[in-house]
């Protein structure tokens, strides 16, 4: 049997690993290595529990400092580990710090490697996750593209070649995910919110975030709407809100990240999303609520085009009208596929 070395490290990774890693199980030995790069209960050790994901096998521990820093730390844990493992298959996923150095680190080592949720690009270099995905997709050996358009661009840059249409992983994972969630009726007595009376808002994107003037203007903004606003607060953005004292906000409900299932179940019931996320502008479209994407481009090109995600800037003078106006009711058609992580198995059983 052939081992397959899955690394992890940032919270969406979780959430791909977690169907992934029920498929491969079947026919890989599989290892799996969280780099450390998230590592609270909350950002990680629960979406471990809820999705059933086996305990990691190696904890790197590395987190926190610069960019560079922590991915050359990433770089020399990887490659020591590789060495000691042996794996026939490196898995990375996503855009995440700990995507790059996974890459990089079987490259350098000659191991192939497979890029889950490869071919995306925002076409903004400025974004450290674009400069992760265009590494990670040049690097690597097999790349396993969500939609159409990632394989368009991967064709673009001549990577076409190594590249297979597999659909998005995270259709499995939001599939069980709500099955396994079902109504939670306590959620929302415990929140303090009615179902339908209510705007869900992540932020955690350093662009939104790090400049701490941008980050309370825009909530300033939002807390004019006319529901309360639930606020699940990445510790990248709490960070930010702490040192500059920003809030609070009478409508806004701040709480601490939350786990998948209740997320779920939370995404159903909101009025509107508003997010920065990626991950999240897909569930959106997939379980059907309108989404506010407040950023100026997004990989998802296929949920704007679609209807059901809005591009926004917060500083336009009728940022909340245009929220309030926004009623997608197309159709949605199943442009991330499905039975997903079945068919990146098969795709690797026979490529490698
Ligand atoms: C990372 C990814 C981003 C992904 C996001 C999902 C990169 C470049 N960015 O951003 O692509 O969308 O994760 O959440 O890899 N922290 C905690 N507790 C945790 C995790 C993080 O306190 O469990 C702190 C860190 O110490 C750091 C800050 O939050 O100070 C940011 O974490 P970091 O891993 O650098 O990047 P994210 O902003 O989470």
């Amino acid at each position: 049997m052939k081992t397959l070395l899955s690394i992890v490290g940032a919270r969406p990774q979780f959430v791909k690993l977690a169907p992934f890693s029920r498929a491969a199980r079947a026919v890989f030995e599989e290892v799996v290595v969280h780099t450390g790069q998230h590592f609270d209960d909350e950002m990680s050790g629960k979406f471990f529990e809820e999705l059933e994901i086996p305990r990691p096998d190696h904890n790197l521990g590395i987190n926190g400092g610069k960019h560079g820093d922590q991915t050359g730390r990433m770089l020399t844990g990887l490659e020591h580990l590789l060495e000691q493992v042996g794996p026939d298959i490196v898995v990375v996923f996503g855009d995440t710090n700990t995507t790059l150095a996974g890459a990089l680190a079987a490259a350098k080592m000659n191991i192939r490697s497979v890029h889950i949720e490869a071919g995306l690009r925002s076409f903004n270099r400025s974004m450290p996750e674009e400069i992760n995905r265009v590494v990670a997709d040049h690097t690597c050996d097999l790349l396993f593209a969500p939609t159409r358009s990632a394989m368009d661009h991967l064709s673009r840059e001549g990577l076409g070649h190594r590249s297979v249409l597999t659909g998005d992983i995270m259709v499995d994972s939001l599939a069980f995910g709500l099955e396994k969630a079902g109504s939670r009726p306590g959620l929302f007595t415990s929140l303090n919110i009615e179902p339908g009376k209510y705007y869900l808002l992540t932020l955690h994107r350093p662009y939104n975030v790090d400049d701490p003037e941008n980050l309370a203007g825009l909530l300033k903004q939002l807390a004019n709407l006319d529901h309360p606003v639930l606020f699940p607060v990445h510790p990248r953005t709490r960070d930010i809100l702490y040192r500059y004292g920003i809030g609070p906000f009478d409508n806004i409900r701040l709480t601490a990240p939350l786990g998948y299932l209740d997320f779920l179940v939370l995404q159903q019931h909101a009025v509107r999303i508003i997010t920065d996320s990626g991950g999240i502008q897909k569930e959106a479209y997939i379980i059907g609520t309108p989404c506010i994407t407040v950023r100026p481009e997004t990989e998802w090109v296929e949920t704007v085009e679609a209807g059901w995600n809005l591009l926004l800037d917060w500083r336009l003078p009728d940022f909340l009208q245009r929220i309030a106006a926004f009623h997608p009711r197309g159709e949605r058609a199943a442009i991330f596929g499905s039975d997903v992580a079945r068919k990146m198995v098969e795709q690797l059983q026979e490529k490698f």
